[in-house]
């Protein structure tokens, strides 16, 4: 490996995800692994453009019992600031300031799109690692965060069923997704909800009905209705469905920020330690502007714009095995 590259930097942005604290540890022992000092920045790309107590170097001891936690230890932020001229040549003045020769960015959309214009602007090697509940990047089969996400909206789905096949109660639950229905797909299938609403296919009232009236001849005794948040909300949703019939007993739950809490599964932890690691050696061995995945279990870099604009597309398979088995 070269020898350049002396300091990395490693931040989380964004909305934080579970595994993202593995992925620090990763990118902490990596770096000291490979004899580089490693210099942990808190709060995201605002702690980037506050500089002084911002910027902590990490030695191996200041990741110990984080694996297995959810969160960040750097805590995370949505920067307006870094977002402007100013704030983003802020910025670069820390990193200059600091003398970093690169940087480890963990997260998602934003984030990757902040670490391009950085990257570009001042020819500066940035490596980011996908770190979202919603696996909405292209360049990896998994983003960091999602496998716990969903088994968390799992769990709680099969609690609401319980308690709606207890009652002979419709549940439409919401779940996280800005723009993309991976979490409702996959707890749908997982839990055998009724059917799902998500962005990517439309399902008109008519259809929602008839699909509920075929559940109840069929002596259902309880439907579930996953809906992504990014498909117009479950109480809309329940409220024209209502407005047309009132044969059912309607409930609303809406998951939330339950889904981006707690402990990442062995999934997520294994992902995250091979991403850290990954992405330490790929910015020694001059990768930038790029954000580092798995693709079959390949490492593979992929350009930030690309991981960004392109369209992950839901997997028509799922969605054919979701929709024959829910009947
Ligand atoms: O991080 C992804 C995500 O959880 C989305 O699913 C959701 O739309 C958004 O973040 C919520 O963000 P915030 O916590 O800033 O409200």
């Amino acid at each position: 490996m070269k020898a350049k590259l002396k300091k990395i930097g490693v931040l989380t942005s964004g909305g934080d995800a579970p595994g993202m604290n593995a992925a620090i540890r990763a990118v902490v022992r990596a770096g000291i692994f490979y004899e580089r000092t490693v210099i942990g920045i808190y709060e995201g790309y605002n702690g980037l453009i506050k500089d002084g107590e911002y910027f902590k170097e990490m030695i191996s001891k200041d990741v110990s019992g984080i694996l297995n936690k959810g969160g960040t230890i750097l805590r995370s932020a949505r920067s307006d600031e870094f977002k402007t001229e100013e704030g983003m040549e802020k910025a670069w003045q820390s990193i200059q300031k600091a003398k970093l020769d690169g940087l480890v960015v963990i997260g998602g959309n934003g984030t990757f799109t902040g670490a391009h214009k950085l990257g570009i602007k001042y020819n500066f090697p940035i490596v980011g690692i996908p770190a979202t509940i919603d696996n909405d990047l292209v360049g990896t089969d998994y983003t960091l965060g999602y496998d716990t996400a969903t088994n968390t909206a799992v769990e709680s789905i099969d609690r609401i069923r319980d308690t709606a096949s207890s009652h002979n109660r419709l549940f439409f639950i919401e779940v996280m997704g800005r723009d993309k229905g991976f979490i409702a797909l996959r707890s749908a299938i997982a839990t055998g909800a009724e059917t799902i609403i998500i962005p990517e296919r439309e399902l008109s009232i008519d259809r929602l009905e008839q699909i509920l009236d075929y559940g109840t001849n069929n002596k259902k005794t309880s439907n579930i209705v996953i809906v992504a948040e990014g498909a117009g909300g479950a109480v809309k949703i329940a409220n024209e469905l209502e407005e047309r019939t009132q044969a059912y007993d309607t409930k609303v739950t809406i998951l939330g920020h339950l889904q981006r809490g707690g402990s990442p599964t062995c999934f997520d932890r294994i992902l995250a330690s091979r991403l850290g690691v990954l992405a330490v050696e790929g910015l020694m061995k001059g990768e930038r502007n790029s954000m580092v995945g798995l693709i079959n279990r390949k490492a593979r870099f992929t350009p930030f714009l690309t991981a960004i604009n392109g369209e992950r597309e839901i997997d028509e398979e799922l969605l054919r095995v979701d929709s024959i088995l829910s009947i």
